[in-house]
């Protein structure tokens, strides 16, 4: 346990500099990434930080990490790169970096060895000690540090400092016991904890008195929580079916999704559920039998291709997304002309694609045979295009179609016009009606004329 000082960073800091302190955070993974983020800021703004974007004007600054690829690494050491400067001109300014590269020991060594400036050091399954940590280094004026193994116990009622108004990220459970083996986040996040279905329920109540209108439920797979309630064990359908009658609360989402675990109960959901928005992103990974096995995904190419009839079955409109990897070790011309066959035969709404990257300490780190750099990028680059062609070309079915749109906010390039999602996730911009106040519109739900398709999103306008 960390000492509770009365001292406190902030106290001192406004002593100091007759001011409160400002922190800014990054974050470099995903959605689960980003609400632990969010969790960060919440408590540090009980304690009195206040939050700004720019990093080179902020007092403390943390680094939130991620290590599903080498990318994600590379650029965390590149910013830290970035704080070194930031702390030879202002000593008192605090680094903190924090999320799953701090599970990993080889970092750890490297942080200590070559970073000795970095003043707060967390893992994943403590983060909420981030801001007693902070306190800490007045007193002891030496680095803090603070890694567990594994989560000792689910805490629960956690403020978080949301980055929209009108939704709201919400975990379900934490952790994977999936092992595939190419993955680091079973080692980073530890093994699955779902959370109780009361606490998630009266999470979500709190957040529609708030203002919320839409949650996205987070779990590295949802679809296996289990979570135990007063009365049993309650598994993603009921929990689902019990937040669907949350009055107020308009649109659930949820991510992500394993294919080994996708129910019949849960397809039906889709069907019955009126907030459930038809949309799920279900990664498939590769499309050959022999480098899924080698992947441990427990499923084959058919059972894939049948649980994608059996949701458009069911739900016709659904809209579907996944993740895919190129260049796992061993992968032949062969087994990647079957990923492209899957994708023809799918025809994704969205695929995210990634080049397979090596993960340190994962089994396949070990597989011999590891793929060309070259060979991968020429087959990054076919599937790109592939999956890019049947988006546009999905994308161009919607024109002249109306969809209710969720507004966001601003579009990233003009305040003249909005941007939001439709039901099926589907990002839409469309100009602010003459005589009408943009912000007004953010956090609504309107109906929305499809007028263009792009690649990656829509255009179009109210109606
Ligand atoms: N739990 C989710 C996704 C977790 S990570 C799932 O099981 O689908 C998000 C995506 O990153 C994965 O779906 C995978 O496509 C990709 N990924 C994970 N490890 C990777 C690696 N070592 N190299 C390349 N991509 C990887
Ligand atoms: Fe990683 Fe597989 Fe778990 Fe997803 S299911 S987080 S890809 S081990
Ligand atoms: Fe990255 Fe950790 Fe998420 S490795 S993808 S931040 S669970």
């Amino acid at each position: 346990m960390n000492k509770i000082i009365k001292n406190t960073f902030v106290e001192n800091f406004v002593e100091n500099h007759g001011r409160e302190p400002r922190v800014s955070i990054t974050t470099f993974g995903c959605q689960m990434n980003e609400h632990d983020s969010e969790i960060v800021m919440g408590l540090l703004n009980e304690r009195g930080y206040t939050q700004i974007d720019d990093r080179d004007a902020a007092d403390v600054a943390i680094l939130n990490t991620c290590s599903v690829r080498e990318n994600a690494d590379k650029r965390f050491f590149g910013t830290l790169g970035q704080l070194k400067k930031l702390k030879e001109k202002n000593p008192s300014f605090v680094t903190c970096v924090c999320g799953c590269m701090m599970q990993q020991q080889h970092i750890i060594d490297k942080l200590k060895t070559s970073y000795p400036w970095v003043d707060v050091i967390v893992g994943t399954h403590n983060i909420h000690t981030l801001p007693d940590l902070i306190d800490n280094l007045i007193e002891e004026k030496q680095r803090q540090m603070e890694i567990l193994p594994e989560a000792v116990e689910i805490i629960e009622e956690l403020p978080s400092q949301r980055l929209f108004k009108h939704k709201a990220l919400v975990n379900i459970m934490y952790g994977c016991n999936n092992f595939c083996t190419y993955c680091i986040v079973p080692y980073t996040r530890g093994r699955e904890r779902s959370r109780a279905p009361e606490h998630i329920v009266q999470e979500i109540r709190k957040l529609v008195e708030d203002g919320v209108v839409e949650v996205m439920l987070l779990g590295q797979n949802v679809n296996s929580y289990r979570g135990y309630g007063e009365d049993g064990v309650w598994e993603f359908p009921r929990l689902l079916e019990e937040i669907n009658q949350i009055e107020g609360l308009e649109r659930i989402r949820f991510m992500t999704s394993h294919p080994k675990d996708m129910s019949d109960d849960l397809i039906s959901s889709f069907r019955k559920l009126n907030k459930l928005s038809k949309y799920v992103h279900l990664p498939v990974q590769a499309g050959s039998d022999r480098v899924l096995k080698k992947m441990n995904r427990r499923y084959k190419v058919s059972d894939y291709l049948a649980l994608i009839d059996k949701l458009r079955k069911t739900v016709p409109e659904i809209t579907i997304s996944t993740d895919i990897i190129v260049g796992f070790p061993g992968e032949t011309e062969e087994d990647f002309e079957g990923t492209l066959a899957l994708v023809e035969r799918v025809r994704y709404d969205s695929a995210f694609t990634f080049l397979y990257s090596i993960r340190k300490d994962t089994p396949a780190e070990k597989f011999r045979e590891q793929v060309e750099e070259s060979i991968k990028h020429e087959r990054f680059n076919r599937l790109v295009d592939a999956v890019n062609k049947i988006s546009a070309e999905k994308n161009r079915e919607y024109v002249g179609r109306t969809f209710s749109v969720l507004v966001d906010g601003f579009s990233k390039t003009s305040n003249m016009a909005l941007t939001g999602r439709t039901d099926g996730f589907k990002l839409i911009n469309f100009p602010v009606p003459n005589g009408l106040d943009g912000e007004k519109l953010i956090g609504k739900v309107l109906d929305v004329e499809v007028t263009e398709a792009k690649t990656f999103s829509l255009e179009g306008k109210l109606v």
